[in-house]
């Protein structure tokens, strides 16, 4: 019987040739200080690309139920979690295992970047990684455009509008993400294919060259003080210490085995206990009773928004977020061989003390901050009676309409109301009538279009209301067009 077994399985062997080209990976050495020093710091990677496996097994599961239409894609994710067996976990270990892939990407970039093992001869590993955060942050977005609920319209609303802010392309590029101007019947599809083919594709051949390189180039060895990185004299150093080494298996792997098990039994058992995330209220842009909050690793981004004047937004937007990629890539290049101490290197420690403190302070505001919209909050408040005194019955009935379509959630009269846009009190002093149906159809800078959400009337009746927010005595904005005002 066992010889029988064995027969098979040299049968195999002798075509698949195992022993001469995965065996001598799995033993390569790993310098010995690493095992019984630092050990416990080298298991972020591999966990990290656990999840990415466990993540792509939940979601061919979740791939086969979910339906990529903007009509029934909410539907589909409740008939998950309410009917199919077991779907509900399918989904919870999906969203706690993509969590905690972002969670341990970011905990492994710092731990390289602190132990200096980007450098020499390792750059092309942290750039490609750095490649695999991007592509990692990128399907947590593409994700949670997925769930297609009230969070995700709203986060993809200001995602949106932040790329077509970029100068020239801007525009296109938001034609090609979202099928359209607007977020539409395209745009679930298009980030369908990004989340399941494209995205997913791309990063898995990142992570091919990464891993090529890890084994290439060797696990870097616990940083000496005493012995910064020559280029001249580095790789012969390097393969001195590995003479002593252990083989990677069993030895450093089991390490490895025992931190990916443990962080599988917490996904699980968050899974278990906290259950899927969402889908919160269906998508509605113009009508939303929750407070939308994007998922939390891009709640400081959103705080920023939020927070920053209005006039300086496009130019947060558009230049930070090059700013800190371009950093990152950059980082070998500038620092590539020197000290790997973090003992040794204080600013690359304050660096990264610093990230965490305004990431966390940021978290703590954009969970504080009305960078959205409460949307219960303002709803209710009814418009000041001076500014429906003496009005027309269109004009009254353009007030009871910007009270129905809850604008008040984000614009404020007299000051009371939501903040997210300019208070309008005197809105008619700065805009003109074009302007302001314009506004209101098309939206534009973070505020939705409502021009699917109401008929001609409504919009002229609306924006005859908006035309007398003018304090007395005030003139209306001019408008440099003749405009038809026989209405
Ligand atoms: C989700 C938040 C939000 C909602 C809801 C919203 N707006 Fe806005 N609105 C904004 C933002 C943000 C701006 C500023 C746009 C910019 O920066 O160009 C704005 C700008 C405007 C302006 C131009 C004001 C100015 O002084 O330039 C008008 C007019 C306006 N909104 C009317 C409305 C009306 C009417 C409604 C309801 C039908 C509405 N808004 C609903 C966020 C919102």
């Amino acid at each position: 019987m066992k010889s029988a077994l064995m027969k098979f399985l040299w049968w195999f062997e002798h075509r698949l040739e195992l022993r001469k080209t995965i065996w001598p990976v799995m033993r390569h050495p790993i310098p010995r200080d690493l095992r019984t020093q630092v050990g416990w710091l080298y298991v972020f990677g591999s966990t990290a690309m656990t999840l990415f496996v466990l993540q792509i097994i939940t979601g061919i599961g979740l791939g086969m139920v979910y339906v990529p239409s903007a009509g029934e894609a909410y539907e589909s994710l409740e008939h998950i979690n309410y009917e199919v067996e077991l779907g509900w976990m399918l989904r919870a270990i999906h969203n706690w295992s993509a969590n905690g892939m972002v969670v341990l990407v970011v905990v492994h970039m710092t731990q390289v970047f602190l132990m200096g093992a980007y450098k020499y001869p390792r750059e092309l590993t942290w750039i490609i990684g750095v490649l695999l955060l991007l592509l990692t942050v990128g399907m947590a977005f593409t994700g949670q455009v997925l769930r297609w609920d009230a969070d995700s319209y709203w986060g993809l609303g200001v995602g949106v509008a932040m790329i077509g802010r970029i100068p020239w392309i801007g525009p296109q590029l938001v034609e090609l993400l979202m099928g359209g101007p607007t977020m539409g019947a395209d745009t679930l599809s298009r980030f369908f294919a990004l989340h399941v083919f494209i995205i997913p594709g791309i990063l898995f051949v990142a992570l091919g060259i990464h891993l090529y390189l890890v084994v290439r180039k060797g696990i870097s060895e616990p940083p000496v003080p005493s012995e910064p990185v020559d280029p001249a004299t580095y790789v012969e150093k390097y393969e001195e210490k590995l003479k002593t080494g252990d083989p990677f298996f069993p030895d450093v792997f089991l390490r490895d085995a025992v931190f990916i098990g443990l962080t599988l039994l917490v996904v699980v058992g968050l899974s278990a206990i906290l259950g899927p995330k969402g889908p919160s209220a269906p998508p509605d842009p113009t009508l939303m009773q929750v407070e939308p909050l994007p998922d939390w690793y891009f709640l400081p981004l959103f705080a920023v928004l939020a927070l920053s004047p209005p006039s300086l937004e496009t130019a947060i937007i558009l230049i930070a977020p090059v700013i800190i990629v371009a950093a990152l890539f950059l980082v070998p290049i500038f620092s590539g061989k020197g000290q790997r101490s973090p003992r040794r290197r204080p600013v690359a420690v304050l660096a990264v003390i610093l990230f965490l403190l305004c990431y966390c302070v940021l978290w703590q505001l954009g969970v504080q901050e009305p960078w959205s919209p409460h949307m219960s909050a303002w709803s209710g408040e009814p418009v000041p009676e001076s500014m429906i005194k003496g009005r027309s019955p269109k004009q009254l009935q353009g007030a009871a309409i910007l009270q129905e379509k809850t604008c008040r959630n984000c614009h404020a009269l007299d000051g009371r109301g939501g903040q997210r846009g300019p208070d309008l009190t005197d809105v008619a002093t700065r805009l003109t009538r074009d302007q302001l149906v314009r506004q209101v159809i098309q939206g534009g800078g973070n505020m939705p279009a409502y021009g699917k959400e109401m008929n001609r009337d409504e919009v002229d009746a609306l924006v005859s209301f908006l035309e007398t927010l003018k304090p007395d005595g005030y003139a209306a904005a001019e408008s440099s067009v003749v405009t038809d005002r026989s209405d």
